[in-house]
Formats: C-alpha cells, structure tokens, sequence
C-alpha cells in the first residue's frame, strides 16, 4: 500500500511572476509526491507566494499567517512556507514573528524548496533568502503539461533601474538574462504539449540580453528566432521600460506576425520634473517620441500603461502633465495607483502629498483611463480579429478566449477546442469583454 500523496495549496499574489513562479514550484513539489489542492484546510503543505509593491505587504502576509493559525491547530502536521517578494525583504524577521511558519524562500532559492520541504517535515525551520550562484533554471524539474494553450516564460529577472519608488531591485536583485538558448528549448518543450501562446516575462524584459549561440542575443532576435518556431502562433512579452525600446524589437513588431500588437509600456508620470525625482531617466517628450515609433511600425499597436499619482512633490501642475500625455497616448488599458512609502527606497523619506488630494487625482486618473479602454473596446465592433480560445465560456455552445489585442472574446463556436485560433468578427463591447461571431 501507498500513502496518499500530500497536497500542497498555494496562494499567489503580485504579478505574472509570481503566478510563473508558483506553477514552478508546484513542479518542483510536485517531483517530491505533492498533489495541488485548492483548500489550504485539505492541504499538508500551504505556500503563500508573496508580492512587496505596495504599502501593507507585510500587514497582509501577517494576518493571512493568523487566518492559517486555526488550520494548523486543527492540523499541527500542517507545514506552512512564505515565498516571494516579502521572503526576500522580510527574511528570517517572518520566522521571529510567526513561529507557524516552518520555511521562508526568496525567489532565487526556489530550486532549493524540496530540500526545505523535507527540512520541515523532519520539524526543522529553514531560511534561504540567498542569490546562489547557480542558476535555478537549472535545478527545477520539467514542465509537464497543463493542458493550457498559453504559458508565462521567464526570460530576465531582477532590475537595475532604481526608480526612487520602488522595491523590485531590492527583493528580485539585479537584472539577469537567461540564456537564449535554454529559453528557446523550453519554448519548443512547452509548444510541443500544446502551448499556442508565449508571454515572455522580466521586469524589464525588453533590456534582454541573453547568450545566444552567436552572441548576445537582445529581445527582437530572441522573438524573431521564437517566431521559427512551428505550432507557436503568437508572441507577447511584459513588463517593458521606455528606455529599453530598441529599433530591433520596434522592428520586429512591424516584420513578425507572431508578435502580437499589445504592448505594456509604463511611464508613470508625465511631468519631467516627476520622472526626475522618480529617476525614470526619460522625459514625457521622448516617451511620446518613443510611441510614435511604435506606431509608425504597427499603427494598430495597442498601448498600455502604469501610472503613479501622489508621488512626493506631485503638483497640480506635474498631475495635469501626466494627464495630457494621457490623453496624448490614448490607452487601450492602463493600471493606475496611489504613491506609497516603501521603506529603503529613496523617496520613502521624501514628504508625501495630501492624501485627500491624492485620492481626488487618482480618481480623476482612472475616469480617464476607463474612457480610453471603453472607446478601444468600442472600437472593436465590426472588426475582424483573431482569436484564440482558451476555455470554454459561460453559456453551452460558447469559447472564451483572447484577440491579439489581448481583449477577452467570447464567440459562439460549438465545435471548437481550446488551442485553436479562429477570424472572428466583433460584434459587441461589454464593460470587460467583447462579443463576436466566426468568420470560417
Ligand atoms: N518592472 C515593471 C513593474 C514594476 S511594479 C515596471 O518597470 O513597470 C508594477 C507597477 O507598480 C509599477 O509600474 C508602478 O506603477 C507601481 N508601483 C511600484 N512601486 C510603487 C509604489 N511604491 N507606490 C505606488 N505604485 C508603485
Ligand atoms: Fe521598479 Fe523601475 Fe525597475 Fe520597474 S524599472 S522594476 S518600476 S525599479
Ligand atoms: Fe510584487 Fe515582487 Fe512582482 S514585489 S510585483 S511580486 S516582482
């Protein structure tokens, strides 16, 4: 007789990274007998893979370990891990608060997890916030198949930008390319189970610069010889800094078809001034620049953005900056927040603005923002896009799926499969999806 195999829940917050990173982990748990469940009171084993970007990160990932308290008492064979960004800035300070938790792992270490897993089982406590010399890439196991027909793939990490605001180079470390041609090889892998769809992710994955067989490859080569590959029909990447926007990825969005016509490319501010005292390194005037290029190679380019309102010193003057360049770029989507203090980023000791006024601004910021994505969405009416299904929708006879320009789309298509990608004419707009009917 076997042991019934142990079930791991967890729980990710933050970005696309994370969720990449929590399917990574699972494999690795998985090769260890670890089944996923998605009820932390079924589970041996809960993991919260944690997000450091906004104020009350920590607060968050403290009162979550009080909730799992009550589990764990019900349970005391209950191992519980903290993953991610807070792991990495908070370290062993989670275990001194929290003696439930039995492993705190950084994000570079995750390789290293079902030695920490089998640590704890035996009722030992580990701590590994390290940047190891070796690659992790290198240490988790095989992706299996997910059935899925769109994947994340990490191809750079960490940051090296230092914007005044944010924690990212402190908790992901400085930036590192994978090399091109191990990302290539897991491509064909993941095309090969039945992935249609690659998003390509770093925190500033256009300042790619991996080893390629002929030298360093930057992002446009590794997406043109992506492009090669047969069965892998489209292309995306995020997150992108202005920066970073070589004419080689430019033109490879005018000469790939693969490449889809979305791109997110955060400014956060359009106030020179602000951008100074962020350390973006940019103007608003080369950012506009920047975007005119882009859409002079793909004139249907889908721009999307993040915004910060509030920062340190932000006037009336600076917020209106920002919202004419706003209204300038016209976004089909945008992510907009409220400045606040991370501690050990420089302009965490800076005096913050009115918190009344930030309020008011970020609000007069989002009406904007929700005008420009409801005209994109509207826009869309009548024409023709691709789409590729993902699962089925919520009435019988219906898919649900993605255009190129990364819309949510659901389409009457009783005889299609997930993976497929069929022409479809849009034929309505809702407030978060479009309507549309097959063309062949
Ligand atoms: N590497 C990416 C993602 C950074 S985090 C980039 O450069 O865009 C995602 C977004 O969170 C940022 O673009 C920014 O708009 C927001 N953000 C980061 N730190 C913040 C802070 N301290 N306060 C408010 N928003 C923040
Ligand atoms: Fe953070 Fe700036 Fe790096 Fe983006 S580019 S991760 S906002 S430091
Ligand atoms: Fe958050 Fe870390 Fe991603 S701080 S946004 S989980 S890189």
């Amino acid at each position: 007789m076997t042991s019934a195999p142990k079930k791991l829940y967890i729980k990710t917050y933050g970005c696309q990274m994370n969720v990449y990173d929590s399917e990574r982990m699972a494999e690795a748990l998985g090769a260890e007998g670890y089944v996923p469940t998605d009820r932390a009171e079924d589970a041996d084993m809960v993991l919260l893979n944690t997000c450091h970007i906004r104020e009350k990160a920590s607060e968050k990932l403290y009162s979550d370990l009080g909730r799992l308290r009550a589990i764990k008492t019900d349970n005391p064979d209950l191992k519980i891990g903290v993953a991610g960004c807070v792991a990495q800035a908070e370290g062993e300070e989670i275990l001194r608060r929290m003696p439930l938790v039995d492993l705190v792992v950084g994000p570079q270490s995750y390789h290293r997890l079902p030695a920490m897993a089998k640590a704890a089982a035996e009722g030992k406590k580990t701590v590994d916030t390290d940047f190891p010399p070796e690659d992790k890439f290198d240490h988790l196991p095989e992706r299996p198949a997910t059935g899925r027909p769109t994947a994340f793939l990490t191809v750079q990490e960490g940051c090296d930008k230092f914007c005044a605001f944010c924690v990212v180079p402190y908790t992901r470390g400085s930036e590192v390319s994978r090399p091109a041609t191990r990302i290539l090889d897991e491509a064909r892998k993941l095309v090969d189970r039945g992935v249609r769809e690659i998003t390509l992710l770093g925190q500033n994955v256009n300042g790619y610069h991996g080893a390629g067989p002929d030298g360093d490859w930057g992002l446009g080569r590794l997406v043109r010889e992506l492009a090669r590959i047969e069965g892998l029909a489209r292309i995306r990447y995020t997150t992108s800094h202005p920066n970073d926007m070589t004419d080689d990825l430019i033109a490879a969005h005018a000469e790939e078809p693969k490449l889809m016509p979305y791109l997110h490319l955060p400014v956060q501010s359009g106030s020179d001034r602000i951008l100074k005292a962020m350390n973006r390194r940019h103007t608003a005037d080369a950012y506009l620049r920047l975007i005119e290029r882009i859409r002079a190679a793909r004139p249907d380019m889908m721009m999307s953005g993040d915004f910060i309102v509030g920062f340190p010193g932000e006037t009336d003057a600076d917020f209106r900056a920002t919202m004419d360049l706003i209204a300038t770029v016209n976004y089909g989507m945008a992510y907009s927040f409220k400045y606040s203090a991370r501690p050990g980023t420089p302009a965490a000791d800076r005096s913050p603005v009115d918190p009344g006024l930030a309020d008011a601004r970020l609000q007069e910021l989002q009406a904007l923002i929700t005008r420009q994505q409801q005209a994109a969405q509207e826009g869309m009416v009548g024409r023709e896009v691709s789409v590729l299904f993902e699962k089925p929708g919520r009435l019988p006879g219906q898919m649900g799926g993605k255009s190129d320009y990364l819309h949510a789309v659901h389409v009457e298509a009783p005889d299609a499969r997930p993976g497929q990608i069929a022409r479809v004419r849009i034929t309505s707009a809702a407030s978060n999806s479009l309507a549309g009917t097959l063309l062949d």
